[in-house]
């Protein structure tokens, strides 16, 4: 395995995701949080040092720990990693006035073993550049191999002990063969064998489960989404019937999700479950509700006290299973140490395992969103499954905003929801989309059906295109489809007579409405 440490670049987490493409497993700990013998212990067959805001000339700049150096394994430096590097074995760092941000252009000026394949002497190569300092005097055993307008040091090798550093940043799709240079590292380099696949990864998931939980008894909450689903399918292949999950229908659903769920996991996989229908309960509770956040909490409440409840009739479990994911779990580095700004709560179920005492089994924890939908197709769950849009814990209840929640307009939602989805589907764009669904707005607006006035409401479809959720894009429909889609709705949901299309991209949007 390869460890990846941290100094708090925006795209760390693609460094761990390139070599895990690769065949190779990798984590991403922070650089102030490695001990020498947490290092002796992790034993990697290599290491990387990511990028960071930092500058070496900095009081107390971060640094990796010296004993990294001793290891006798390979490391690679990017970006600020180079520098910190460079810094620690003894050349020099400055401050340049030839910033570089953006697209930029080495040139390969001698063979080195991570160009083997694509990177060629003498050819130019498309980069991703973004740093203020750079190189400007290289420590004893390292040559310079490639070069760039801005940084003379753009990529240094020092053969005998293996170390590479690279002031461009390979992990990100904006330079076009930095995946290649990684694997080179890794692979070539490193001498990882690449043999990391999501079938040898589930035995090996199922084989820790069974250890963590003996003979004990689980409990799953499921939702309907991937990541809780997977969580449960892995689960039952460990334990069997040891594991009971529990599926809240908070009523917030779209159209014919419950019944999906309750058959995929009763019927195709008899994995015990409990359904429970607690559609009135959280429609009583939200029924005229405006604002946003108070929806979420009382929605998040709720579903604490619902799944508790169930909990214990269910009596005597040890363990909550969850589906957490590795981006909840890397722990982020900070510099400012600010409080960040709340823009939506999401909250789910945050305190549920605090509340109820019991050990929590999250066989996801190392896992990005992509790996799980592997894992899924692994266990055998459909494709139409694993590939779902992301849906938000509060579902339609926040996609019905500026206006109080009725019964009605839920219907309404669900319909047009529903029909939406349906066409995107027929048009083979939904696996295009990383998010889509329509919004029932707080208007009503006039129309003529037939020789007849109409006074309903207006509806808004988003989708957007996305790597993590963080930033987005709206996606550019033909407008046909648009126009199939608005004329079905029109014509088939009662109540809307009007339907537009949200132009707008994360940030200054958001994906969801509220
Ligand atoms: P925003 O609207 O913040 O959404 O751009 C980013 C992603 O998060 C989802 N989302 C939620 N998920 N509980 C959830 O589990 C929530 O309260 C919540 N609000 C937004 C949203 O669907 C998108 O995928």
């Amino acid at each position: 395995r390869v460890l990846i440490i941290d100094f708090g670049s925006q795209v760390t987490q693609l460094i761990a995701r390139r070599v895990r493409e690769s065949g190779v497993y990798s984590e991403i700990h922070p650089f102030n949080n490695i001990s020498d013998e947490f290092l002796d212990e992790y034993a990697p067959k290599a290491v990387i040092l990511s990028g960071g805001p930092a500058s070496v000339h900095w009081d107390k700049a971060p640094s990796a720990p010296a004993r990294v150096f001793d290891l006798g394994v390979p490391v690679l430096g990017i970006c600020y990693g180079q520098q910190t590097m460079v810094n620690q074995l003894g050349g020099k760092v400055a401050t340049s006035d030839h910033r570089e941000f953006g697209r930029a252009f080495v040139d390969v000026i001698e063979d080195c073993a991570l160009f083997t394949g694509t990177w060629a002497e003498g050819a130019r190569e498309q980069v991703w550049m973004s740093h203020g300092d750079r190189v400007d005097a290289l420590p004893d055993g390292f040559r310079v191999v490639g070069k760039s307008d801005g940084a003379p040091f753009a990529a240094i090798a020092n053969d005998d002990k293996k170390f590479y550093a690279v002031q461009f940043h390979p992990e990100v799709v904006h330079t076009p063969h930095g995946a290649q240079l990684l694997k080179n590292f890794t692979h070539g380099v490193a001498g990882c064998s690449g043999d990391w696949t999501m079938n040898a990864y589930k035995d090996d998931a199922i084989e820790k489960i069974r250890k963590q939980v003996g003979d004990g008894k689980v409990i799953c909450g499921l939702s309907g989404g991937v990541d809780s689903s997977v969580t449960a399918v892995l689960i039952h292949e460990a334990i069997g019937d040891q594991l009971t999950c529990v599926f809240v229908d908070h009523g917030f659903m779209r159209s014919g999700e419950a019944d999906q769920v309750v058959t995929l996991f009763r019927d195709h996989y008899n994995i015990p479950l409990v359904h429970v229908d607690a559609t009135d309960t959280f429609i009583n509770a939200i029924e005229g509700e405006i604002d946003p956040e108070t929806k979420r909490k009382t929605i998040g409440r709720l579903f604490i006290e619902t799944f508790e409840e169930e909990a214990k009739k269910i009596g005597g479990a040890d363990f909550l299973a969850q589906g957490t994911l590795y981006p909840d779990v890397i722990e982020s580095v900070s510099f400012t140490g600010g409080p960040s700004v709340t823009i939506k709560s999401h909250h789910n179920v945050g305190g549920l395992p605090e509340r109820m005492n019991m050990q929590l089994v999250e066989p996801l924890r190392e896992l990005f969103k992509d790996e799980v939908r592997d894992l899924g197709r692994e266990l055998g769950l459909p494709d139409s499954f694993v590939g779902r849009h992301p849906f938000p814990g509060p579902g339609l209840a926040i996609r019905i905003p500026g206006q109080p929640i009725t019964r009605e307009k839920l219907d309404i939602l669900r319909k047009a929801d529903a029909i939406y989805l349906e066409e995107i589907r027929n048009a083979g764009l939904y696996d295009a989309i990383w998010q889509a669904f329509a919004v029932l707005l707080p208007v009503r607006t006039v129309g003529v059906m037939g020789d007849g006035r109409t006074y309903d409401y207006a509806c808004a479809l988003r989708a957007v295109t996305s790597t993590d959720g963080m930033t987005a894009d709206f996606f550019p429909y033909p407008p046909e489809l648009l126009g199939r889609i608005a004329n079905r709705i029109i014509n088939e949901v009662n109540g809307i007579n009007r339907v537009t299309y949200d132009f707008t991209s994360k940030p200054p949007g958001t994906i969801e409405w509220e």
